[in-house]
C-alpha cells in the first residue's frame, strides 16, 4: 500500500489504464451472483424502471441482472470495460467516461447502483458524486452503493489483477452522514463480500452496501 498523494500524478488516468489492462481478468472472476444483494431494490422497482449503474465494469452480474427487468444505463471510465458490457448486456446503454463528467436530466432515474466503484474516485469528489446522483434520481428513487468500512486516505497497490490500482474512501459512518445530509433516508446497510467466484484466491473482504431512498419533500 503506497500513499497516492502526488499532485503531479493523474490517478483517474491510472484507474482507467488499470481497468483497461485487467478488464478480461477481472470479468473472468466477477461471476458471483449478486441477485441477493439486488433483491431489496428489484422488489421495489416497477417493470421498465430506469436504472443507472455507476462504474458498471463489464456489466456482469449487476447490469445484466437488472437489464432482465429494467432499462439500464451504465457508465464506466474504462473503454475496455464498456466494450465488454455492451457485449454482455446487449439491451443496456453504455457510456464511456468519468461519472463526474456524465450529464443526465434531473429526476430521471428510478434507481442508481454503484458496486465497488465509488472508492476508485478521489474521496474529495464523493460528496459531489452523491449530490449528482441525488439530483438524477426521481423523488423516492433508490441508491444502492458499496462504500467502505474504514476511513482510508488515497493509496495505490501494485497487485490488483496484475496492475496498479487506486482507492480512496471515508468510513461507512461518514458516508451515512453525507447521504443523510444530502436528503437520503438509509433503509438498510449490510456487508457483502468481494463478489469474486471461488476460483479467485483472495482473502474475503467486507464491503458495506448501503440501500437508501431519496427523501420526498
Ligand atoms: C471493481 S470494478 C466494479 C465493476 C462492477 N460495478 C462490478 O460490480 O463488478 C470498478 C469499476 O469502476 C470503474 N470506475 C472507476 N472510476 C470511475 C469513474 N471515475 N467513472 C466511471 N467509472 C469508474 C472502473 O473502470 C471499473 O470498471
Amino acid at each position: 500500500m503506497k500513499p497516492a498523494d502526488d499532485p503531479s500524478k493523474d490517478y483517474k488516468a491510472l484507474v482507467e489504464r488499470g481497468y483497461d489492462s485487467c478488464a478480461a481478468a477481472y470479468d473472468e472472476v466477477r461471476r458471483e451472483e449478486t441477485e441477493q444483494a439486488l433483491t431489496a431494490l428489484i422488489d421495489r422497482l416497477g417493470v421498465g424502471a430506469v436504472v443507472l449503474d455507476v462504474g458498471c465494469g463489464g456489466g456482469v452480474p449487476v447490469a445484466r441482472t437488472l437489464a432482465q427487468r429494467f432499462a439500464v444505463t451504465g457508465v464506466d471510465i474504462s473503454g475496455k470495460m464498456i466494450s465488454r458490457a455492451r457485449a454482455n448486456v446487449p439491451s443496456g446503454t453504455f457510456i464511456h467516461g468519468d461519472i463526474m463528467s456524465a450529464d443526465f436530466p434531473a429526476s430521471h432515474f428510478d434507481a442508481v447502483v454503484a458496486f465497488y466503484s465509488v472508492f476508485h474516485l478521489p474521496r474529495e469528489e464523493h460528496e459531489e458524486l452523491f449530490t449528482r446522483i441525488f439530483q438524477w434520481l426521481k423523488p423516492g428513487g433508490y441508491l444502492l452503493a458499496t462504500v467502505a468500512m474504514a476511513n482510508e486516505p488515497a493509496y495505490t497497490e501494485n497487485d490488483f489483477f496484475g496492475t496498479t490500482m487506486y482507492w480512496s474512501n471515508y468510513s461507512v459512518e461518514e458516508y451515512e452522514e453525507i447521504l443523510n445530509s444530502l436528503g437520503f433516508d438509509i433503509l438498510e446497510a449490510i456487508a457483502i463480500g468481494h463478489g469474486y467466484d471461488e476460483s479467485h484466491e483472495t482473502p474475503e473482504e467486507h464491503h458495506p452496501l448501503i440501500f437508501a431512498q431519496k427523501r420526498v419533500e
